[in-house]
């Protein structure tokens, strides 16, 4: 068994060696990507996406993360498991937020939670880990406003821009935050957020200058038969593996050459036999 990673044993990761965290949403991707040495798991809210068809991650609900969550949980990775808080689950009131947090840890068995946005966030924030509970911060193209932004757009990249979203940056590092997730944000300028603060980044669409890199679970493995982002790089593609291996199923069947003898089970004969006469006689 791995040893279990902590929020402060990734805080002392600023320094190196690269932190790794992908998304997972279930129990077997969990252990997954567990086995192939995640530092972290995160139960996005990508699932809404990724796993339950929607076209954004606006309708994730609370109920559905702490579904997943658990489900991640219950496979007991010894990566940190990150409840990721959906849109307006820490929005309404500061109270909802430390609530909703408290329910991914309770209920979710996360270990920590990670909200999106800079400033504008940090009454949440605050509250959040009064309570105890750590707090990964995620600044930049923060899906939750693909309204507010006018679509998925790289954010940052101009000077002004770029230098409030090193502030947001700083206040959540100076507010608490354990890590920063940075998205869809030039590389200069997560390298400059990278220096600046004193907890590590983690980069998605921000180049390499981060203190770790996530992917979303789908995206690294090729579920996908579409277009990916520029930033996703596939290692695989389990699509088509998948395909394959369930087309060579079909093609079994429809032959009669699935199952075979081995795969199926057996009578001794003596019942057999009796069978086939007590079914004669009922005729
Ligand atoms: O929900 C998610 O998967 C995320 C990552 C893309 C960082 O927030």
């Amino acid at each position: 068994m791995r040893e279990k990673v902590t929020v402060p044993a990734i805080q002392a990761r600023k320094c190196g060696p690269k932190i790794k965290m992908v998304t997972a949403y279930d129990a077997p991707s969990a252990r997954i990507a567990d086995r192939a040495g995640a530092d972290m798991i995160l139960v996005g809210d990508t699932l809404a996406h990724v796993v339950l068809g929607y076209d954004d991650t606006l309708s994730a609900t609370m109920e559905v993360m702490i579904h997943h969550t658990a489900a991640v949980a219950r496979a007991k990775p010894g990566a940190l498991i990150v409840g990721d808080m959906p849109w307006l689950s820490y929005h309404v009131s500061v109270e909802e937020a430390v609530r909703n947090a408290g329910r991914f840890i309770r209920e979710g068995r996360a270990e920590c939670v990670k909200l999106e946005g800079g400033r504008k966030r940090l009454a949440v924030i605050e509250a959040v880990l009064a309570a105890e509970i750590p707090v990964m911060g995620h600044v930049g193209l923060t899906p939750q406003s693909i309204h507010a932004m006018g679509g998925y757009r790289v954010q940052g990249k101009r000077a002004e821009a770029a230098r409030e979203l090193v502030a947001d940056a700083c206040a959540l590092a100076d507010a608490g935050v354990f890590a920063i997730v940075l998205e869809g944000v030039p590389d200069v300028l997560a390298q400059i957020v990278t220096q600046e603060v004193p907890v590590p980044t983690i980069g998605i669409g921000a180049g390499p200058h981060c203190d770790g890199q996530v992917l979303v679970y789908h995206d690294v493995l090729g579920f996908y038969d579409g277009r990916v982002p520029k930033f996703v790089r596939q290692y695989a593609h389990l699509a088509d593996v998948a395909t394959e291996a369930l087309q060579g199923f079909f093609a079994d069947v429809q032959a009669g050459t699935f199952p075979s003898d081995a795969e199926s089970y057996h009578m001794d004969e003596e019942s057999a036999r009796t069978l086939r006469t007590l079914m004669r006689n009922e005729e």
